[in-house]
């Protein structure tokens, strides 16, 4: 409007959503903000996509009010809720709108303005409209709510193993009762990507901040019950394995954090091969859309974490140019990121050309378990009686 110039200011590396019609990135918000203060003539709505800590919009709204020039800025917090693999999907039909915003009559009037731009392709009964404080709380725990769902099937998933009880047919039970619903009750190896752990992290330090140590506990534990599952599926492997993987090749899977995407960060993948490389492992991985140099950055950050080194990591981590090379001669697989094509593989084909006794370890659940018994494989899935 004339009035005010709307600007998306992306504070950190998310994505650019929305509308946008001036974006500023900057790893700052501070000085984001100073910048944003430095080139607008105009009364600014500034709108912060990216995930931030709570109260971040007070102090940008602090630094911008700090202008000489006399104008008025409204900060406006509209977090972005894109999943990787689905990011236009979800721009175009968003679950939701949230917008966040000051109480008083200018926050309002800025809030009305975004409603106005987004109604261009949004249900208005969609755009939910808070003050700044819920939104970019909202955002942490929307986070924190799927990955705790992840981590509450998985916990299950060790149970099952133990009772003989299936975790599939657990999710199914429980995620038809409308009140759960089916969605994030897929157990696995272990949520990754770049979020979850973060705004985790990030909800924990808050309630740390305030005092709340029982309510930062009860979130640090779905973090520990994810390292945990990780953890226990290299072991897993290790014990059937005959309690012994030197010398062994191993072919991985897939090593994103999820399917239809190539992003490495946080994946489980990486910190089960380290522990199968500390295990003296030899690995050849495949990924269609993971490439090697990307895989050694990945490997570099996850043998740091662990304050452990590895020297033979060049030679203990062969990439593969197809499933089926990795397979060759190998003495066990682990199916680590849910790609499509790992599904219909020819696995009569690998397991002629692998190791016997061939084992399968499926991280993901994703292959028939029974056509693979027929075959030949031993098979052992996450939370499948064994
Ligand atoms: C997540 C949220 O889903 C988005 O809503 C949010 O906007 C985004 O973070 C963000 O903050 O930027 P994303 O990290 O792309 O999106 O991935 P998800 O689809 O949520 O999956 C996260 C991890 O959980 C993956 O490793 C996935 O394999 C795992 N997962 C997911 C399971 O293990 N089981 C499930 O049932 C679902």
């Amino acid at each position: 409007s004339d009035e005010y110039t709307m600007k998306i200011v992306c504070m950190g590396a998310g994505y650019v959503g929305g509308p946008t019609m001036a974006v500023i990135a900057e790893n700052c918000p501070h000085l984001c903000a100073r910048q944003i203060a430095k080139v607008c003539t105009k009364n600014t709505i500034v709108v912060e996509k990216s995930t931030v800590p709570v109260r971040t919009a007070d102090a940008v709204r602090r630094v911008l009010n700090c202008n000489d020039k006399g104008l008025d800025f409204q900060v406006l917090s509209n977090p972005e809720f894109l999943a990787e693999g689905t990011a236009i999907d979800d721009l175009e039909k968003p679950s939701r709108v949230l917008i966040g915003g000051g109480e008083d009559e200018a926050g309002q009037a800025a809030i009305a303005k975004l409603v106005s731009v987004y109604q261009n392709w949004v249900p208005a009964e969609q755009i939910i409209t808070t003050n700044l404080w819920s939104s970019e709380l909202s955002k942490l725990v929307a986070n924190a709510f799927l990955a705790q769902r992840v981590s509450s099937i998985n916990s299950i998933s060790a149970l099952c193993e133990a009772t003989g009880a299936n975790v599939s047919e657990i999710s199914r039970a429980i995620g038809s009762d409308p009140r759960i619903g089916p969605k994030f009750l897929q157990s696995s190896v272990g949520f990754g990507g770049s979020c979850f752990q973060k705004d985790i992290l990030n909800l924990v330090y808050l309630c740390e901040t305030f005092g709340l140590d029982e309510c930062a506990e009860y979130w640090h534990q779905v973090i520990k019950m994810n390292d945990y599952q990780k953890e226990r599926f290299t072991k897993n492997m290790v014990s059937k394995m005959f309690n012994t993987a030197t010398g062994k090749k191993v072919a991985i899977l897939g090593f994103a954090f999820k399917k239809d995407t190539g992003d490495t960060r946080e994946t489980a993948s990486a910190f089960v091969c380290r522990d199968l490389v500390q295990e003296r492992a030899n690995l050849h991985v495949y990924d269609p859309q993971v490439k090697r140099e990307q895989m050694m950055v990945e490997f570099d950050y996850t043998l740091n974490l662990s304050t452990k080194t590895e020297p033979d990591l060049e030679k203990l981590i062969t990439t593969s140019p197809s499933a089926y090379d990795a397979c060759d001669g190998a003495h066990a697989i682990a199916v680590l990121t849910e790609w499509d094509e790992f599904k219909t593989l020819d696995y009569q084909r690998i397991y002629d050309s692998m190791a016997k006794p061939a084992f399968l370890f499926d991280g993901r659940n994703i292959i028939d378990h029974a056509a693979l018994r027929e075959i030949g494989f031993e098979v052992y899935a996450i939370g499948k009686p064994w």
